[in-house]
């Protein structure tokens, strides 16, 4: 992947031998306006279609005497770059040069303090110059080094390990025992500043630099007559990746925004003003909802309505876009607002983890119409995408908005999907929502919605007994959505969140607080 993006950018490369930090590494660099891509730690170094300018290598559930321990190809150490190996990577590097790696007694986990050692030795001293005061750093390790490889020095130990990090003392390569990616490891950034400026990396990876290399990079991809055509939620990704489309081949890029019946209040409405209106991108919004809701009737188990909308949506866009070759003549490729997330989990050592729920994707759209893929992201993370969504002048509601899923409302209604439980869930999660704006924590929520519940309470209204619906709200705070605690709200907040759903959305009488973190739960109720 991506020839074009290593020919501007100097790149560090990372094994991932399956640590849970693994990406976080990718993430640190990527702060530092070095651009560093991820591949299997069984990367074969003579396949490498581009050449790095620093290698690392990562941590690792296994232990380097498993049978099945993964084992690096040896060729990294002779392509004379750098190598920084971090925990299990440090021990792969002793492990390839004599060193000797015995199980800890204990399992080391938590915090720890540096005592570094100068060894007078340029190239050593290198990885820890100049760092601050605050030397703890995180550990989370079973095994450790017992005997040290040949012609390397300690650099650094802790009180329980004498090796907490080693440098080779001829070539760049390093070892540390500690995790410098997590922030509990306080200099970890400058420890990483340090390995870029040993590798001699220019740091110009930017979003404003991408943009016009990604513009340039389209055109030249698509050519002068060739046509895209895209899907639009509504969601940052695919409103940012039709604006660079916009910007790169204006309107023989065209966006297709279907309305399901199950998106939030007035979405499409207000997607349709701000992409096509605002931006100028050339945007056909479809009303499919009848469609959509007549194939919900009496559905409720949460995959056959996501198999529902998603199939439906397929046949929706299908028709919508043969409808426009008619029109307009042929389209090549089919925009896809891939993420680097999605693009390391399919590459992943460890390879994709276990589907817990069938997400919507639009995929297999590819099959039946022969469309190659164009996908302007693939190579960001989400805090990028947004990055690049504000400098390419999206507005900020679009841009920071919380992300909503594919098969939207009807996994949050948990009876029946009908028209009238749409309206009455949009509605209060309107309110739940312009609450939370209102009160500034929008941000500090990674994902916030209303659940509409499938019971009915007893409540009092006036003189009135009343028998209606309960509405559950929801609040994540995560940071990859794989974990995510519950926000714990303001009680006032609330206060006025229920009052305000209770006296103004009909047909619902009460109001409760989901407060389970996930896992167990999972951040959607179905
Ligand atoms: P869960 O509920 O699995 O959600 O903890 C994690 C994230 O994924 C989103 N999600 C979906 N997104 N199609 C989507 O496009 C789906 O079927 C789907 N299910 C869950 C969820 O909103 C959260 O951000």
């Amino acid at each position: 992947m991506s020839h074009a993006i290593h020919s501007q950018y100097d790149s560090i490369l990372i094994l991932d031998f399956g640590s849970q930090y693994s990406h976080l590494i990718t993430r640190r660099f990527r702060e530092l306006n070095v651009y560093c891509e991820m591949l299997p730690c069984t990367q074969q170094i003579k396949d490498l279609t581009w050449h790095p300018k620093g290698v690392i290598l990562s941590g690792s559930p296994y232990s380097v005497y498993d049978e099945v321990a993964p084992r690096v190809d040896p060729a990294v150490f002779s392509m004379g770059v750098p190598v920084l190996g971090i925990c299990y990577g440090l021990q792969e590097i002793a492990w390839n040069h004599g060193g000797r790696v015995d199980p800890h007694h204990t399992r080391e986990y938590g915090h720890a303090t540096l005592d570094l050692v100068q060894t007078g030795n340029r190239v050593c001293d290198a990885l820890f110059a100049g760092l601050g005061e605050d030397l703890t750093v995180w550990m989370s390790h079973g095994d450790q080094l017992s005997k040290m490889p040949d012609n390397f020095d300690v650099i650094a130990r802790t009180k329980t390990a004498p090796y907490a990090a080693i440098a080779h003392k001829e070539h760049p390569f390093y070892g540390i025992q500690f995790h410098a990616e997590v922030t509990h490891t306080a200099q970890g950034t400058k420890l990483f500043e340090n390995f870029v400026t040993v590798c001699g990396c220019r740091r110009n990876w930017t979003m404003e630099t991408f943009i016009d290399k990604e513009i340039a990079r389209i055109r030249e991809m698509v050519g002068p007559h060739g046509r895209v055509l895209g899907a639009i939620s509504g969601g940052v990704d695919s409103s940012v990746a039709a604006k660079i489309m916009h910007e790169a081949i204006g309107d023989r890029f065209h966006a297709v925004m279907v309305d399901n019946g199950v998106l939030r209040m007035d979405e499409a409405k207000q997607v349709d003003e701000k992409l096509s209106k605002d931006l100028g991108v050339n945007l056909t919004v479809v009303d499919a909802s009848d469609l959509f809701l007549e194939r919900l009737v009496d559905v409720e188990d949460p995959e056959r309505k996501r198999k529902i909308i998603g199939n439906t949506f397929i046949e929706v866009f299908e028709k919508e876009a043969e409808r426009m070759e008619k029109e307009m003549g042929k389209y090549e490729y089919l925009l896809q607002g891939t993420l680097y997330p999605d693009v390391i989990e399919s590459i992943s050592f460890k390879g994709p983890s276990a589907t817990i729920k069938t997400h919507h994707n639009v995929g297999g759209l590819l099959e039946d119409m022969k469309l190659k893929l164009i996908e302007p992201l693939r190579e960001l993370f989400k805090d990028e995408v947004r990055a690049l969504g504000r400098l390419m002048g999206i507005p900020e509601h679009l841009v920071g908005r919380h992300p909503f899923p594919g098969p939207g409302l009807a996994i949050r209604i948990l009876g029946p999907v009908t028209r009238d439980q749409v309206k009455l869930l949009q509605h209060a999660d309107k309110i739940y929502i312009e609450e939370i704006f209102k009160a500034n924590v929008y941000n500090d929520i990674s994902q916030a919605f209303a659940v509409l519940l499938p019971v009915r309470a007893v409540g009092v209204q006036g003189d009135k007994r009343t028998y209606d619906q309960v509405i559950a709200l929801r609040a994540a705070q995560t940071t990859d959505f794989m974990t995510a605690t519950w926000y714990h709200f303001d009680p006032n907040l609330l206060s006025r969140i229920s009052n305000r759903i209770t006296n103004e959305v009909q047909g619902v009488n009460r109001v409760v607080l989901d407060v389970s973190s996930k896992p167990p739960a999972t951040i959607e109720w179905l």
